[in-house]
């Protein structure tokens, strides 16, 4: 399981707050036992060496070199009665570091303390000084003083006193720790919430934002805000989201052509095979006399040959839409691939009564010339048949700044200016033209179309101000 930003948070505050509370503690108890320990030490000191001025006055006053017995006793007596005032413990050695008096152990009289480096070092004459833990577990602190008698060392004062217990000090730093942690706790709780409320807030919009798009919803977009990090990641989701939309568009308008087109073709099969099936029939139904027979026969044939047109052409475009740059290229000339045109259609057009004229010429056009003079073809086909009887179609061929051109010129109604966007498309027949009889599936003029943008030319209908249509296709012309 993936841990959230709250639960990344909450870890990291929680590592802070303990290690700084640890730290924090550390730190405040030392600096705290070591103040304590210097005050203590300096009182043992200065207490230490109060009694050794003391005993040292006395045997002076009383012309003693050693201590004695007697001395001793005096000394229990006097630091009893001073007792109350003094917090330590007191013991008096003499030159051997014999115990002769003991202000808390009386019964500790008569050890030796000569062994002990502080009081070693008292006995030769300077001030000594240690620190021992003991074996309850107290840190105590020893000073040594010596009693200077005549300039030698006469005994020793020797104090000491145990401060806190080191167990004592570590469950108060524990309870201490623990109250630190806690509220850091608190702290970490509530600046966890807040911190991951700020930061993923902006990320749970974009991840609900991300879900509808998923949803279908592609018109979503998310509002950058928040660090720097996630807006930008915000900007790359709502360009990503821009880019899906258009390619779902383009997609759903790609599908939507792919339907039409079937439901067009379907449609364009429908009419032929209805006629040669009905007329099959009345065949097959026999009693039919030998005129109307032929009728039948040469209405499956014309029906027919209509059907394997529209087989070749529905071919021709997909050949051409789906080609891959292999035409033939060869360098063709337009004047002379438009007489090809007429020549093939001149049983066509001289069946429908009309004159065709070829005029001008242009430099060659780079390109494959059968497809080219079925351009030329189409276009001528189109013309004938808008032309009335006894009517002329003009083509004129020319040479426009580093073009070569081709115009196509009718006599017929023209071209209505809504269709012009549309005739171009497959199977697209204007209103005017509608009836079967003199037209075919509507797949000319996309197969020009596709066959002129392969050549890396234009082709435009307008109609003429002089009555009629001009189809003009230009083609960029050949070099030198
Ligand atoms: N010279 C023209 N004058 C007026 N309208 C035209 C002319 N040429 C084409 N059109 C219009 O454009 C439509 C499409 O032409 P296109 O050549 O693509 O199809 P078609 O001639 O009807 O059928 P096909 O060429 O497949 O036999 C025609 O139906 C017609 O309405
Ligand atoms: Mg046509």
């Amino acid at each position: 399981m993936r841990s959230s930003i709250r639960t990344r948070l909450l870890a990291a505050f929680l590592v802070v707050a303990v290690a700084s509370a640890l730290g924090l503690s550390v730190y405040f108890l030392s600096e705290l036992e070591s103040y304590g320990l210097r005050k203590l030490e300096e009182r043992l000191n200065s207490e230490s060496l109060v009694l050794a001025g003391m005993v040292a006055a006395q045997m002076n006053a009383s012309g003693e070199h050693v201590l004695s017995q007697g001395r001793a006793v005096a000394l229990r007596d006097e630091l009893a009665r001073l007792g109350p005032m003094i917090a330590t413990h007191v013991r008096i050695l003499d030159a051997e570091g014999v115990a002769l008096v003991d202000s808390a152990e009386p019964g500790d009289i008569g050890a030796r303390y000569d062994k002990t480096p502080e009081v070693a070092s008292a006995l030769e004459g300077t001030r000594g000084a240690a620190t021992r833990i003991t074996e309850n577990g107290r840190v105590a602190l020893y000073v040594a003083n010596p009693v200077m008698v005549n300039g030698r060392v006469a005994g020793v004062a020797y104090t000491s006193a145990t401060t806190f217990s080191i167990r004592t000090l570590l469950r108060d730093y524990r309870l201490r720790l623990g109250a630190a942690v806690l509220l850091f706790v608190v702290l970490a709780f509530v600046l966890t919430e807040v911190l991951s409320q700020w930061l993923s807030a902006p990320l749970r919009d974009l991840a609900r934002t991300a879900v509808a798009f998923a949803g279908g919803d592609h018109s979503v977009r998310v509002r950058p805000r928040g660090s720097s990090e996630i807006r930008a990641l915000g900007d790359a989701f709502n360009e990503m989201a821009d880019e899906v939309q258009t390619v779902m568009s383009e997609l759903t308008e790609e599908e939507r052509r792919k339907t039409r087109f079937v439901s067009d073709v379907s449609h364009e099969l429908r009419t032929p095979l209805t006629a040669i099936r009905g007329a099959a029939e009345t065949l097959l139904d026999g009693d039919v006399p030998e005129d109307d027979a032929r009728q039948f026969l040469s209405t499956i044939v014309r029906e027919s040959a209509r059907l394997s047109r529209l087989a070749n052409d529905l071919l021709t475009l997909q050949r051409i839409e789906g080609a891959t740059g292999e035409l033939p290229i060869t360098r063709v000339d337009l004047g002379e691939t438009a007489q090809h045109a007429i020549e093939g259609l001149a049983p066509l057009t001289e069946s429908r009564g009309v004159r065709v004229i070829l005029e001008g010429s242009a430099p060659p056009v780079l390109g494959d010339k059968d497809r080219l003079q079925q351009v030329l073809g189409n276009l001528i086909d189109n013309a004938s048949r808008m032309t009335p009887e006894g009517g002329t179609v003009r083509v004129l061929v020319s040479s426009e700044g580093r073009e070569s051109v081709v115009r196509v010129l009718d006599e017929g109604p023209g071209i209505a200016e809504e269709d012009i966007p549309h005739v171009f498309d497959r199977f697209y027949r204007a209103q005017a033209s509608r009836d079967r009889s003199s037209g075919g599936a509507g797949l000319g003029l996309a197969i020009v179309s596709a066959i002129v943008r392969s050549h890396a030319g234009t082709v435009a209908a307008a109609s003429r101000p002089e009555g009629g249509t001009a189809f003009t296709v230009r083609f960029p012309s050949a070099a030198g």
